[in-house]
């Protein structure tokens, strides 16, 4: 179907940060599957550890315990605030699932008849039908309606403007069950989440008995130099997502929750696919590569570095950029609303010096590289970036 405007290049193999065409001209990938292939294409150790699993067993119903499955359970919440998880496929469909648990929260827990929750503009959530209604970007609505009901937004990182939605909400009767927010915005343009806003919501969250749910489906996984986006924050989530990078780009998503969150009972929710041997093992894989190479450390040195680089690059093109915005391996370089050059403009042209940029926005480009990238390869990011902006301006 005609779902994707998609570039003219067609994609055969690849290597760590690069990617060969059709016409084995090789690329620098900076998008990484979108923020997913995060220990770099054809790792051998999940490669090597994939090809055994297959070998051993592929899918197997959540009807039978499933050994891979809790021992990636277990390393997830080993790992983080979490104490259990719900395995699925994808970032819509972990939000799916916290978008039930958060309404779940209102009915058993706070006798609430319709639950509302509140979410971000400008985030992005997925896009399946809820996820998407989530979603603070009516361009993502428009043609679907109606969406679905029980969802209201506030500005991202504006205490006065989530205070008085909230508090109109509340006296106009309707009661707010939970929260759900990216600790930093990914698709809406690469914002970090304010230290001062998430202290004050994680208060007023558990003073109120609202859930506070993050989707890490972006951030998550080392992405920011920290394992999980909310560590910078200093505040811990109720219940998070993650998808994209945790399955090194083998379709994984998953639901983790605190105790007090932990609310679903057998039948409540459920995936044939979520969970499978297959899928756990490639999660279990990156979680293990992100710690035995210390990725982390990687993903902040190789973060500043790029941040430093087109730190410069904005100095050279003032008419043009405006600011450098994001956290670890998850960077924006941001366009003057004045400026007449688009996103697209500048990813084209990358796309003509070799590299693989995307876009968060009509003025956003975004780089979102393996967390294994080295240091001449950030090297050669900056200078091909570089010249694809000489060659617009
Ligand atoms: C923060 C966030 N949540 C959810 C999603 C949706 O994930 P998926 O495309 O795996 O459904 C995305 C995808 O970009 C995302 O960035």
């Amino acid at each position: 179907m005609g779902t994707y405007k998609r570039f003219p290049l067609t994609i055969k193999k690849g290597k760590g940060s690069w990617v060969w065409s059709n016409e084995n001209e090789k690329y620098l990938d900076a998008v990484a599957g979108i923020a997913t292939c995060s220990i770099g294409h054809s790792n051998k150790a999940l490669r090597r550890a994939l090809v055994a699993q297959l070998k051993k067993l592929q899918h197997i119903s959540n009807l039978y315990k499933i050994p891979e499955q809790e021992e990636l359970a277990r390393w997830l919440t080993i790992n983080s605030c979490a104490d259990s998880v719900f395995f699925c496929n994808s970032g819509a469909e972990a939000n799916e699932a916290a978008i039930k648990l958060a309404r779940k929260h209102g009915h058993i827990n706070r006798s609430i008849d319709k639950p509302i929750i509140l979410a971000a503009k400008e985030s992005f959530h997925g896009r399946t039908l809820a996820a998407v209604s989530a979603t603070g970007q009516p361009k993502y609505h428009r043609g679907f309606e109606p969406v679905v009901q029980g969802f209201e937004f506030f500005s991202y990182n504006n205490w006065q403007s989530f205070e008085n939605l909230f508090e109109r909400l509340e006296a106009n009767t309707s009661r707010v069950a939970a929260v759900l927010i990216e600790p930093i915005q990914g698709e809406g343009g690469v914002v970090p989440g304010d230290i001062q806003f998430f202290k004050l919501l994680k208060d007023f969250c558990n003073k109120k008995n609202v859930l506070l749910i993050f989707d890490e489906v972006q951030s998550g996984m080392g992405r920011t130099g920290l394992l999980w986006g909310y560590e910078h924050l200093g505040v811990e989530p109720d219940v998070f997502t993650l998808a994209k990078g945790l399955g090194g780009g083998h379709a994984i998503g998953a639901l983790l929750a605190k105790k007090s969150a932990d609310l679903f009972k057998p039948g409540d929710h459920a995936s044939t696919f979520g969970g499978n041997p297959f899928a756990c093992k490639a999660g279990l894989i990156v979680g293990k590569e992100i710690q035995r190479r210390n990725l982390l450390k990687n993903v902040t040195i190789r973060g500043k570095q790029l941040e430093t680089g087109l730190m410069e690059i904005l100095q050279e093109f003032p008419r043009h950029l405006h600011e450098v915005r994001g956290l670890g391996l998850m960077q924006g370089l941001v366009i003057k609303n004045e400026s007449s050059l688009t996103s697209q403009e500048i990813i084209l042209s990358a796309l003509r010096e070799k590299l693989l940029v995307v876009a968060a926005g009509a003025k956003v480009v975004r780089m979102v590289p393996p967390l294994t990238i080295t240091k001449n390869e950030i090297n050669e990011l900056l200078k091909r970036l570089k010249a694809s902006l000489i060659s617009l301006s």
